[in-house]
């Protein structure tokens, strides 16, 4: 049985095997009217959500299935200090397939290994948020016909993105794809992306601050908002919100078929008078969430029939050696949990916590 965590759990073929399964469903719905009779999605949200929550709802409803859970914290037994474990194995009991929310990395994959069905990641703090990355692909693949020779421009916060690292991951998995960051100085793309994403895949990239000077080259451009909760100053937050705002008259200088996407929820860095430009994506983006979401809930339903067992991490890992200094990892506040780290360059003493995968150097000959 398999759940989704993190992008990187689907192979390039399953991508395109999702896309496909996704168009399907956009030109025949009826067809999968009653695919999903009789069974049941839970949406376990521990933190706000529109498109995410509302679009895997629409999604069951769709596929004639049905759809029980909560949208705050409060509302759940976690309020009173319930395990994620015993959270996934109670709705176990209630449902067919979940999706969940959570602020603390690493709680899905909790769910993961202790649910006997599939647990959908729909986005775990700053770490991952695998379904949006498939929302955004499908949509460039509808847009451009094509998920690779292009240039993408990624602008606005780069830093605390998680949408943004993903995608590039991503799309580091297709030929011939070049990447412009464009963003203030402060809020560059993190050097672990840089060095284990960029680089790793030899893929072509260069960092600017200007959008007008970027603009002609793209492909697509993917905006996003600076994101005024991560900023510890807010007076920091004060100083680069307005950093980019694209309005029509910046679009004068785009190619005609250019691409705009934003993940949503915008604030004002697209403005309003952008939205009737036919490059304007990002409300078709929101609708193809639906469409990929009701594809990725057919694919793990029906593999789950086949293979009930849960898939377990596979690698060299060091258990309850080393502590993981995240704070918005799951381990910080669930201290049942074990304190797992997987070797991921053991010649350099690199190991990365199984649930956050923060990056750790230890000194092997002292532990
Ligand atoms: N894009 C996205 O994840 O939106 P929500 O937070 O509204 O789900």
């Amino acid at each position: 049985m398999r759940s989704l965590i993190d992008i990187k759990d689907l192979s390039v073929e399953e991508l395109y095997d999702l896309i496909d399964i996704a168009n399907d469903i956009v030109d025949h719905p009826k067809q999968y009217a009653e695919a999903c009779k009789g069974k049941k999605l839970a949406t376990l949200f521990f933190e706000p959500s529109t498109r995410t929550r509302l679009s895997f709802e629409a999604a069951m409803l769709e596929l004639g299935g049905s759809v029980i859970g909560f949208s705050e914290a409060t509302s759940s037994s976690a309020s009173k200090g319930e395990s994620m474990a015993d959270t996934a194995k109670v709705i176990s009991c209630y449902a067919d397939i979940m999706a969940i929310r959570h602020p603390k990395e690493g709680a899905p994959f909790v769910a993961s290994q202790n649910a006997t069905v599939p647990v959908i990641n729909a986005g775990d703090g700053g770490h991952c948020h695998p379904t949006q990355t498939l929302t955004d692909l499908l949509t460039i693949y509808r847009e451009k016909g094509r998920l690779d020779k292009m240039t993408v421009g990624f602008c606005g916060d780069l830093k605390y993105g998680r949408t943004v690292h993903s995608l590039i991951a991503a799309l580091s998995r297709y030929h011939d794809i070049e990447i412009v960051l464009i963003s203030p100085e402060e809020l560059k793309l993190p050097s672990y992306v840089i060095y284990e994403t960029l680089n790793k895949n030899n893929m072509k990239y260069r960092q600017v601050t200007d959008l007008d000077a970027a603009m002609p080259e793209l492909d697509v451009l993917y905006m996003t908002r600076i994101q005024r909760e991560r900023f510890a100053d807010p007076n920091e937050y004060e100083r680069l919100k307005d950093s980019y705002i694209l309005t029509p008259e910046k679009l004068d200088n785009a190619k005609r078929d250019l691409a705009i996407l934003h993940p949503l929820p915008r604030v004002n860095e697209i403005s309003v008078k952008v939205d009737n430009d036919p490059r304007a994506c990002y409300f078709r983006q929101a609708l193809n969430g639906k469409y990929i979401r009701m594809a990725l809930i057919l694919m793990l339903l029906r593999e789950a029939e086949k293979d009930r067992s849960v898939m377990k991490p596979e690698g060299d890992f060091l258990i309850n050696t080393v502590i993981c200094k995240n704070p918005s990892c799951i381990t910080s506040c669930e201290q049942e949990l074990d304190q797992v780290f997987k070797w991921t360059e053991k010649e350099n003493g690199i190991c990365r916590c199984l649930f956050c995968e923060s990056k750790q150097i230890v000194n092997e000959r002292k532990i």
